[in-house]
């Protein structure tokens, strides 16, 4: 089976994320994990924003649970030492993320939708999101890469793993491959439609990302590209069994998420992502801030976006933007 509905229905906090047409219930805070413990580290670019090891993690979670976030999506920091061309650390379950799911799911069962990133490039001594061959990023070699590592997500729980790595047919694979492993209810969110944007500077200093050499230019999509593209990604996305589609980045995306809503019949996702947050965080200060994120917001569900990763969310939370 490669389309399974009812991934999306299989907790109460899934349907609240996926189909509750409030803002609050659409929003989910992304982390940054690291090894070691007490590790509670700020990320300059991104005020506000931490990489935090396992047990740093789980209490920031606990705290956002209690505030009402019940939606994250995680992310891996390697180090450096740790690095090499096949990235062959993002898939081990004795690594930081992978603890941290464990941990979480064991904690909250399925109160807790938890999303994790599943690509190379953070494991990479390259930077790259595949595998390097003759100095290109080969598709084929890298989706048995990209689908041990979304297995290893899957055996620590998470709920949906997140494939950010443009490559074609992953989503197919990765599909088959929860399918022989008997993880039938691990959904899959396929950033789908994502383009070679430059407003994920901040992240990649964030999880030490960026490319040594090149760009992403072979796989994300071309900034100049029109709705066609981003609909064909989409579209076979969602036949290949992808739970969640979603857009990348945001604000200057907004046609096209009309554009995709309009075409699949799955909940559409949007990234705010690290270079709007960090707009938004340098030209605006707290009596400022929270109108203007709630119209951000609000331009997202308008456009059609029934789920928002955005870094906003724990201070609209805290702050009571959004009652
Ligand atoms: C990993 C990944 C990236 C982001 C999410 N997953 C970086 C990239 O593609 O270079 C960007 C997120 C953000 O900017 O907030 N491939």
């Amino acid at each position: 089976m490669n389309i399974r509905p009812r991934i999306n229905r299989w907790t109460i906090s899934r349907r609240n994320l996926n189909f509750s047409s409030d803002i609050k219930s659409s929003l989910v805070q992304a982390h940054f994990v690291v090894s070691g413990s007490g590790v509670d580290e700020p990320i300059q670019s991104m005020p506000g924003i931490n990489r935090q090891s396992v047990d740093v993690l789980c209490k920031t979670i606990a705290s956002d649970m209690a505030l009402g976030i019940k939606a994250h999506m995680l992310f891996a920091v390697v180090d450096h030492h740790q690095k090499d061309p096949t990235a062959s650390k993002a898939s081990d379950s004795s690594m930081p993320l992978q603890q941290a799911v464990a941990k979480l799911k064991a904690e909250y069962g399925g109160e807790i939708v938890i999303m994790t990133d599943v690509c190379l490039c953070t494991a990479t001594d390259h930077g790259h999101c595949g595998i390097v061959h003759n100095h290109q990023i080969d598709n084929d070699l890298t989706i048995p890469e990209l689908c041990k590592i979304a297995l290893s997500h899957a055996e620590a729980g998470a709920d949906y793993v997140s494939a950010s790595d443009m490559m074609d047919g992953r989503v197919k694979a990765i599909r088959a491959t929860l399918e022989e492993s008997g993880h039938v209810n691990t959904g899959i969110l396929s950033y789908s439609v994502k383009y070679a944007s430059s407003f994920y500077g901040p992240f990649r200093d964030a999880a030490s990302s960026s490319p040594s050499f090149g760009d992403r230019g072979s796989h994300q999509m071309d900034i100049r590209s029109g709705y066609d593209e981003a609909i064909l990604e989409a579209v076979s996305d969602e036949g290949e069994g992808a739970d969640i589609i979603m857009v990348k980045p945001a604000l200057t995306y907004l046609d096209v998420v009309r554009q995709v809503a309009d075409a699949v019949a799955r909940p559409v996702a949007v990234y705010n992502v690290s270079g709007e947050y960090s707009m938004v965080m340098s030209s605006t200060d707290e009596e400022s801030r929270p109108n203007l994120v709630r119209e951000i917001f609000h331009s997202f569900k308008r456009a059609g976006a029934d789920i928002i990763v955005s870094y906003h969310t724990r201070a609209a939370f805290v702050g009571n933007w959004l009652e």
